[in-house]
């Protein structure tokens, strides 16, 4: 791009909340955007299947095997999530329902207050503030988690928001943007030499989710063209939603590998990890079972019925963090691999990108997620 383009042309491939979120914030800093998706239904892939949470300390502080700067980059998202979620609403009159905090982590077992430990531990490392409770505190904040509770951490930093509210609420007002526009289709990508392009247009970035590395340039995968993009896996997941009754719980819970989130009318329920599976159908006994799980965290969900069962698909890569930044040699961007925080992570995203293409500025942040650090592994 010439430096004196003062609006490029951008296209998007993949709208996502990651697409839609890098769109929102490019379109308002005054590039010219377009949004291409595959789906009729833009915005219908692993963004519309999360539980919308946004819990750096959670998912992050304390994750095996994670990029060593995941939590900071997700202490930053968080951070971000506040002036996010008012700026969509003074744009749309919609209230995506952002809730800041605090969430849950409870202990039912030994084997989860070991967990906590953990957690506790590695929060104190970061000097991340969270409060200890007892059994009785824990009832006191949700007075329906289990009376057999053996105490919970009082998680701050740890919110939500409606993740399809939100998703929703951003296509509106980019198919209202006077900068945005919107395909229904594949862009027509083309690879030339090392070069990415879209004819018609200066920049290109792929946000594809777990997909990015089919998208194809001509007849060829991305992921044939860039070999550090196979490095991206689909990981599987499994949710449910209960519907809410007066006496549901309201806040966030956390119990190993179970969550109960309370969204406005339903109360939705996962997860399973499934690395490697890409299908959509469901497996009634993983739900049966989560619901079990549910049931045994908070007694009171035993008298709330299945609303809805799902199995989506989360853009996993090896360090569990996302590929933020030019794609090789390529010319184009990407904005892929959010894992289990893409949600959280979007308006970060969105922030470097904007930053990397109109200013050509990274920080010493954003330059960790750089997609170069798999280019060893797949070189
Ligand atoms: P997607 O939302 O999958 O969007 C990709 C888009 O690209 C789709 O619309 C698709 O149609 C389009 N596309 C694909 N191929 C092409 C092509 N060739 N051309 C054009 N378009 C194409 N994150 C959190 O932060 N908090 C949570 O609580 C949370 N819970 C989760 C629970 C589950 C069960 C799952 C599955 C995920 C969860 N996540 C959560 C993770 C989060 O959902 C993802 O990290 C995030 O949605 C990824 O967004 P994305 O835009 O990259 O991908
Ligand atoms: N962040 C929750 C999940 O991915 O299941």
């Amino acid at each position: 791009m010439s430096p004196s383009l003062s609006s490029p042309r951008i296209a998007i491939i993949g709208a996502g909340i990651i697409g839609l979120s890098c769109a929102w914030e490019l379109a308002n800093r005054g590039a010219q955007v377009t949004l291409f998706d595959s789906n009729f239904h833009p915005g219908r892939g692993a963004s519309w299947a999360a539980a919308g949470m946004l819990a750096p300390a959670y998912e992050a502080a304390a994750e095996e095997g994670a990029h060593p700067r995941l939590f900071d980059l997700c202490l930053e998202g968080g951070d971000l999530w506040t002036g996010f979620a008012r700026e969509i609403a003074e744009a749309t009159g919609r209230d995506v329902l952002h809730i800041g905090g605090p969430s849950l982590a409870v202990a039912l077992t030994t084997q989860d207050l070991a967990a906590m430990q953990g957690l506790a531990t590695a929060l104190n490392a970061q000097g991340i503030p969270f409060d200890v409770l007892s059994p009785d505190e824990t009832l006191a904040h949700e007075h329906q988690v289990s009376p057999g509770n053996r105490g919970a951490l009082l998680l701050h930093t740890d919110g939500q928001v409606d993740n399809r509210l939100l998703v929703d609420t951003l296509i509106r007002a980019l198919e209202k943007h006077p900068n945005a526009v919107f395909v229904n289709g594949e862009a027509p990508l083309v690879c030339s030499g090392n070069a990415l392009t879209v004819a018609g247009f200066d920049e290109v970035i792929i946000a594809a989710g777990w997909q990015t590395p089919s998208v194809t340039a001509g007849d060829t995968p991305l992921g044939d063209i860039v070999p550090t993009l196979k490095t991206l896996q689909p990981v599987g997941g499994h949710m449910l939603a209960l519907l809410r009754q007066p006496e549901s719980p309201e806040m966030t819970l956390r119990c190993g590998s179970l969550y109960i989130v309370p969204k406005a009318g339903r109360v939705v329920v996962g997860a399973t990890v499934e690395p490697g599976v890409t299908g959509h159908e469901i497996d009634w006994d993983t739900i049966h079972g989560l619901e079990v799980a549910a049931h045994e965290l908070c007694p009171v969900l035993k008298e709330a019925p299945i609303i809805e069962a799902w199995r989506g698909i989360r853009p996993g890569t090896p360090d569990h963090a996302p590929m933020i930044g030019a794609l090789g040699e390529t010319g184009a961007f990407v904005a892929a691999g959010h894992y289990r925080n893409g949600i959280l992570l979007a308006p970060v995203t969105a922030q470097i990108m904007a930053d990397l293409i109109l200013d050509r500025k990274t920080s010493e942040l954003a330059a960790a997620f750089s997609p170069a650090r798999f280019a060893a592994a797949t070189a």
